[in-house]
């Protein structure tokens, strides 16, 4: 009996002989389709190659497609569990043909694998057809040589394929199994073909159309193919089972899940083991490819199958989370046709832990309402909407938890009621914004933010993606385009743009539509609305229109370096100075970083040089960096650095870094374990090379650090050395002698101005006549007085210079006029045997009044005062004069 590894093989193997790229399952999150929720068909990554916008380096592809059928257009969630062939995740064989074969190959290539490699008895084969598709007919007729009543035509869109309301899509015709009279069913197209006799294993869609959203429809270039076959169905059929969920690989998780809670995998619980394996499966294939449970968007899609598995489990009974458990069984049954599903192992089973951790505080109390409810309702009524909202609200039960939950007692939830119950929520938060004082500008993105929905941020997984326009704003006004030279502001539906947050710019990059073209300028948020500020570079943007979003991918690469270097920087500081090190602040810029935290000294130089050793060691360590969701109690648990001044919601991202070696006594273990919404680098050896360029106080016990990373930082390294190279050259030494012979150099400059500072003073004394040779005293009203002007001293040496002539005159006055630059400083003195016949303060105040100065003053022996104007130092020294001949 072929297992499911071995149908897929068989499948794949089968498609390379006959000429097809056998090409990898792309990730279930569509990156060139913002319409999409979930990838849920095999088509959706090659869409472009059909409608001939793409072209690649072949023209037929087979794969083995990851689907996710729940939410978005195609959900099967309700179902799951109940029935035989209904699953959230599943895989899609495919075979493709991009212009090259049409239905002449594609049905004898369907025929030939199934009747032959697979040896399924062509008489248990019937097909449909498009009613109008005779030359579908034709074919099966002559290559299958299936006779008329195995050929039914279908005029319904059961047989016109289209991924949703837009793109390629073509009539199709499928292929079906009979399981023979003994099952109860009709044929397609019969009023009871919804029984399980005639099971459809095979679509072959001819895509030839492609469809617009005004209704109308164009011929394709090129007649492609598009085929789709559930693994799980022809597995079911190959394994001569009828229902999917007994074959090998659904199995093997329905018995790990028994085996788990110690139940029967086929008794009273084996609804709920379904349900669990089915779950178990798209939850991690989806955290698998970059989606983690939140509660917008894809995120809540996920969170609302994990509880709905998690919901289950609580009623097999098992008294610990349950789901997380599962997944070595799961990774050992898909690990190795998708490596994506080891590589994200650790993150899946933490998530899962931390979820159902969470759920299960509030699960069982949620449940006993509901008991309580239930049992003041009437026999059989449907739950009121305000108490399936309570749940939601209060207990986190997803509606469809609520409704799957009722199910089981053949009861139903009043939908109106709870959609309304929610609205009321949705009001009164508005209204107490509304009374928050925030600025009318917001008003616009709070209305929009209610309209169209939170962004979806794509941007930890991809740096390009499509998205749809929901809105665009210019000047505070909603428009419905914008055209070229025109600033506007841009929403989507999802973006990979990263909006300003926790230090990190925004990002920057290309906006694309069919139209025209703008350029994305910066990125931020108002409550989960990403704003795109663009200016249109090239025809127009509108409303309504898919967006091709590229990030600029240098720049990001910068930032996210700087950020990552950011979490190195910070654990380094508490590591060096000590624990009481919190940010208060940080940039990450393309170009720089800098980082404010708690510290209220400057660091010395061999601080700085140990910060920035260690921050390097982890860079050279080069250990992967990761990510995980968990409640802010957990991360910080772990030992999470919190950032500053960002709001925690009931998960976190934890980002953590580096293997810890010294330190903390946690050896083995992350170095560095923050909360952050970031963007980060895969490997801390992306982030090359980190210099700290700036140390400075930022506020009263706040320093500031400001660094660089990789070739900014080597630039600014190289920089340093051509200057010390350029000073060793100059000094003529070599560069390690440059601090000695600068300190040398400096020593020596002070002693020489100290020299001429001496030799200055002697020249001013002589009166400029050379050493020795001191000015001659003029005698007035018998006082000996010696009266100069200087240039070339200071102020601050008249005193010195006063004492000098007064002890050289044994008895006298003295006033000398510094002339420092035109103005002038004035200094007097007085031998004490003449104090009391004359005070250096009235010679100061003279002199300095007749230079237009004011004021002047110290003691009657020497005395200071200053003038704006040197110019009338003549009439000082006569004033100077009058004070002496006026003395008693
Ligand atoms: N795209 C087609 C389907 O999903 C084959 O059924």
């Amino acid at each position: 009996m072929p297992s499911l590894n071995d149908i897929r093989s068989t499948f794949l193997d089968y498609f390379a002989r006959n000429g097809h790229r056998i090409v990898d399952s792309s990730s279930l999150v569509p990156r060139n389709d913002p319409t999409l929720m979930f990838t849920a068909a095999g088509m959706v990554q090659f869409k472009n190659l059909f409608t001939g916008v793409e072209h690649r380096d072949y023209t037929r592809a087979t794969t083995a497609q990851k689907c996710v059928r729940a939410g978005g257009k195609h959900n099967d969630l309700d179902n799951v569990g109940y029935t035989a062939r209904h699953h959230t995740f599943f895989e899609m064989l495919g075979n493709f043909s991009f212009g090259d074969y049409f239905k002449e190959q594609a049905i004898p290539l369907a025929w030939d694998l199934l009747t032959k490699e697979f040896g399924i008895d062509p008489d248990r084969l019937l097909v449909t057809v498009y009613h109008t598709d005779e030359e579908a007919v034709k074919i099966w007729k002559a290559h299958a040589g299936l006779p008329d009543e195995r050929i039914i035509r279908i005029a319904t869109d059961d047989n016109f394929w289209s991924a949703g309301p837009t793109g390629p899509c073509g009539p199709c015709t499928e292929i079906f199994y009979d399981h023979g009279d003994h099952i109860a069913g009709g044929p397609p197209g019969s009023p009871d073909e919804d029984g399980d006799r005639f099971i459809e294993i095979w679509n072959l869609v001819f895509m030839q159309y492609e469809q617009f959203e005004d209704g109308t429809r164009r011929d394709l270039p090129n007649q492609s193919i598009d085929t789709g076959m559930g693994l799980e169905r022809i597995g079911a059929l190959l394994q001569g089972k009828h229902d999917n969920y007994d074959t090998d690989i659904l199995r093997a998780l329905i018995e790990a899940s028994a085996q788990a809670t110690g139940t029967d995998p086929d008794g009273a619980g084996n609804i709920h083991h379904r349900v669990i394996a089915d779950h178990l499966r798209s939850t991690s294939f989806l955290m698998a490819d970059g989606v983690l449970p939140g509660n917008e968007g894809r995120g809540y899609v996920l969170r609302r199958i994990m509880r709905r598995a998690m919901r289950h489990a609580h009623l097999l009974g098992a008294s610990d989370p349950l789901m997380h458990r599962l997944v070595p069984a799961l990774v050992r049954q898909m690990g190795q046709p998708y490596p994506e599903l080891v590589r994200a192992q650790a993150m899946i089973e933490d998530t899962l832990l931390t979820e159902e951790t969470r759920f299960r505080q509030t699960l069982e109390r949620g449940l006993r309402l509901l008991d309580d409810e239930l049992a003041g309702l009437p026999a059989a009524a449907a739950l009121p909407g305000p108490s399936a909202f309570k749940l939601y609200d209060t207990f986190g039960f997803p509606l469809d938890l609520t409704q799957d939950a009722l199910r089981e007692k053949g009861r139903s939830v009043d939908v109106a009621g709870f959609d309304a119950a929610m609205a009321a929520q949705k009001a009164k938060a508005r209204a107490s914004w509304a009374g928050s004082g925030e600025t009318a500008d917001a008003a616009i993105w709070f209305d929009l933010a209610e309209r169209v929905g939170n962004t979806e941020f794509l941007g930890y997984e991809t740096e390009s993606a499509e998205g749809q326009i929901l809105a665009l704003v210019r000047d505070g006004t909603e428009v419905s385009e914008a055209t070229a030279g025109q600033k506007v502001q841009i929403v989507v539906n999802q973006t990979p743009f990263y909006a300003e947050a926790g230090g990190q710019v925004g990002d920057t990059g290309q906006l694309t539509t069919a139209s025209g073209r703008a350029r994305i300028t910066d990125t931020r948020k108002v409550g989960g609305v990403f704003i795109h500020f663009a200016e249109v570079t090239e025809g127009s943007v509108s409303r309504g229109a898919g967006a091709g979003l590229a990030v600029d991918h240098e720049r990001r690469s910068l930032v996210r370096a700087n950020h990552s270097a950011t979490h190195l920087l910070n654990e380094a500081l508490r590591e060096v100075l000590g624990d009481h090190v919190a940010q208060r602040g940080s940039l990450n810029a393309p170009d720089r970083l800098r980082f404010d935290f708690s510290h209220n000294r400057a660091l010395d130089a061999d601080e700085l040089d140990k910060i920035d050793a260690r921050v390097n060691h982890f860079i050279r360590q080069n250990a992967p960096i990761s990510t995980r969701l968990m409640t802010p109690d957990d991360a910080r648990a772990l030992g999470a650095q919190a950032l500053f001044g960002e709001k925690y919601g009931d998960e976190v991202r934890v980002v953590s870094m580096g293997e810890a070696d010294t330190g903390k006594g946690n050896n083995g273990r992350t170095w560095s374990i923050e909360l952050c919404g970031g963007t980060h680098v895969a490997q801390t050896g992306d982030i090359g090379l980190f210099v700290i360029t700036g140390d400075s106080a930022s506020s009263a016990g706040v320093r500031r650090i400001e660094a660089l990373t990789g070739a900014a930082a080597f630039a600014y390294l190289k920089g340093q050395d051509r200057a010390l190279a350029e000073s060793a050259l100059a000094l003529k030494a070599s560069a390690n002698d440059v601090p000695g012979r600068v300190r040398g150099l400096l020593d020596e400059r002070r002693a020489l101005q100290n020299e001429v500072a001496q030799l200055r003073r002697e020249l001013a004394i002589s009166g400029g006549r050379g050493s020795g040779a001191a000015e001659p005293a003029e005698t007035v009203n018998g006082i000996a007085f010696v009266a100069q002007v200087l240039s070339g001293v200071s102020g601050k040496d008249l005193p010195s210079l006063v004492d000098t002539h007064k002890e050289r005159l044994g008895s006298g006055a003295v006033l000398l006029i510094a002339d420092t630059d035109g103005k002038a400083a004035v200094a007097a003195g007085v031998t004490s045997d003449l104090t009391d016949r004359v005070s250096a303060v009235d010679l100061v105040k003279s002199a300095v009044a007749a230079m237009g100065g004011k004021g002047g003053g110290g003691r009657a022996d020497l005395a200071q005062g200053g003038a704006k104007d040197v110019s009338g130092a003549d009439a000082a020294m006569s004033a100077a004069r009058d004070i002496l001949g006026a003395a008693s």
